[in-house]
């Protein structure tokens, strides 16, 4: 194809010249999506619409090595893009041709394609790879966790860079095939279905199918010797569930918890509307770390959770996620109260239906536990900067904002929007400002004041006058 090249310039202002296509009339991708709260998280200039991973890991030495082949389309006239990878790469090829790559930044794979990419064209990027993910530290950190008997991709708001390549935001979802060998007897799960598993040569692959748009964090890969447990929800939904052998003393109360996971939503489905994906459960690997993380279809938790007993809030909390943080996802990651506050007050209600406290006696409970002067107060829960994120005051002062909501429009409206909400954006991004406003619609109420009482300002509020 040929394209008419303006050459900027005095002498050159009226010269017009045909030129074959070339990286002239194009541009890079920018290196991050345009997050304040990570820039050089994501990537501009394209979108990925699905990743098929191939992978082999090898537990004795920590060995990740495989394929990764993307579908995307270009948003721009692209003469070159990003991608966010940590793991050392051998070979790019884009719509089938040897492409130049080189890695800048923490973790910025350039892709420069043979032949440049126009707007609007599909393409399809294969990257070969191989690594110890355990060893590569982006910002001196891993997020893969090595186990005794094997390894785990789980963390928020990065995961991906330590086991693919990705335009790692959420703004950027896709659907996943997931295809993992391991030696057998080991097992490794990831999101979704299980379309099917085969051995041959000392070796077990594992096929995994998400197949409704997933952020790059919620893509999960855990490789391991689990007990796996299969079923159906009464709304015929595959439940798989999976434990480490090596649960010790917590495996008893992991398994209370998490055995409960079809039930739970189910709950939810009540509470939020339709469950939104193929498959539900949840995994427990042998980590020493003590966080859960929504991972899509399948959270993952840590055996900590369990250390006290069975801990069926947890699970409500993750599985609330699958509506609120996974099928609609925050825009930019300051809107971290769409996914934490709601969760959060999903076990409050959880609470309420199991007669262990109604949400108004702990969102009161939480109110008094920190008094006026607590640096609690200090945090934003609507924009509580890249270092405060997972605070308590995004939980719990994000919990009393939605309890501060319910008292003001009353259950029927609060009902209402907590069903209508995950159903207007589903497989979507939102702002803290569009809640804002279909709260609004809803209720017929103006909400301003009030979610900037709970929200913005780094006080804490006067419950009663915000409940007036
Ligand atoms: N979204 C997760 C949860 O609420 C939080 C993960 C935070 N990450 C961490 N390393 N603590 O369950
Ligand atoms: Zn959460």
């Amino acid at each position: 194809m040929h394209r008419r090249l303006i050459v900027p310039g005095v002498l050159a202002a009226s010269l017009l010249l045909t030129v074959p296509a070339s990286a002239a009339d194009h541009s890079p991708g920018s290196a991050g999506i345009g997050d304040p709260y990570y820039p050089a998280s994501g990537n501009g200039g394209y979108d990925v619409s699905h990743y098929d991973l191939r992978l082999a890991y090898q537990p004795g030495s920590d060995l990740l090595e495989g394929t990764a082949t993307l579908i995307a389309a270009a948003e721009q006239d692209l003469s070159r893009f990003n991608l966010d990878f940590g793991l050392k790469v051998s070979e790019v090829r884009v719509n089938g041709k040897k492409a130049r790559f080189e890695t800048s930044g923490s973790h910025e794979l350039e892709v420069t394609p043979a032949a440049p990419l126009a707007k609007g064209s599909p393409f399809t990027v294969v990257v070969r790879y191989a690594d110890k993910p355990s060893e590569v530290k982006i910002d001196g950190y891993t997020a893969w966790a090595r186990t005794p008997d094997g390894g785990i991709a789980a963390q928020e708001p990065e995961s991906a860079a330590w086991w693919y390549p990705s335009n790692d935001h959420p703004l950027d979802k896709a659907t996943y095939d997931v295809s993992v060998s391991v030696p057998d007897g080991t097992q490794a799960i990831s999101n979704g279905v299980l379309t099917s598993q085969s051995s041959q040569l000392g070796r077990t692959r594992f096929n995994w199918r998400s197949d409704k748009p997933q952020a790059t964090y919620l893509t999960t890969l855990a490789i391991g010797k689990f007990d796996i447990t299969r079923d159906t929800t009464a709304d015929g939904l595959p439940i798989v569930n999976a434990y480490s052998k090596d649960l010790g003393a917590n495996a008893g109360a992991a398994r209370a918890s998490v055995e409960r996971t079809g039930e739970v939503a189910e709950w939810l489905s009540d509470q939020f509307g339709p469950y939104p994906f193929n498959a539900v459960g949840g995994y427990v690997p042998n980590v020493t770390s003590g966080f859960a993380l929504e991972t899509q279809t399948r959270p993952f938790y840590s055996p900590k959770q369990f250390a006290k007993g069975a801990n069926t809030s947890v699970v409500v909390h993750e599985l609330a996620h699958q509506w609120y943080g996974d099928s609609v996802s925050v825009n930019g990651w300051k809107d971290i109260w769409l996914n934490e506050g709601f969760a959060s007050y999903a076990e409050w209600l959880w609470s309420e239906k199991e007669g262990e406290g109604t949400a108004r006696e702990l969102a009161d409970y939480t109110y008094a536990q920190y008094p006026a002067d607590d640096p609690f107060w200090t945090v934003r829960p609507g924009d509580p900067g890249p270092d405060n994120q997972f605070d308590a005051a995004v939980y719990d002062r994000g919990a009393l904002a939605i309890q501060a909501l319910r008292e003001k429009v009353g259950d029927d409206d609060f009902f209402a929007i907590l069903k209508g909400w995950p159903a207007a954006h589903a497989y979507g991004n939102a702002k803290i400002a569009d809640f804002v406003n279909y709260a609004e619609k809803i209720s017929g109420e103006p909400l301003s004041q009030l979610f900037d009482t709970w929200l913005y300002q780094p006080s804490k509020p006067d419950a009663a006058g915000a409940r007036s």
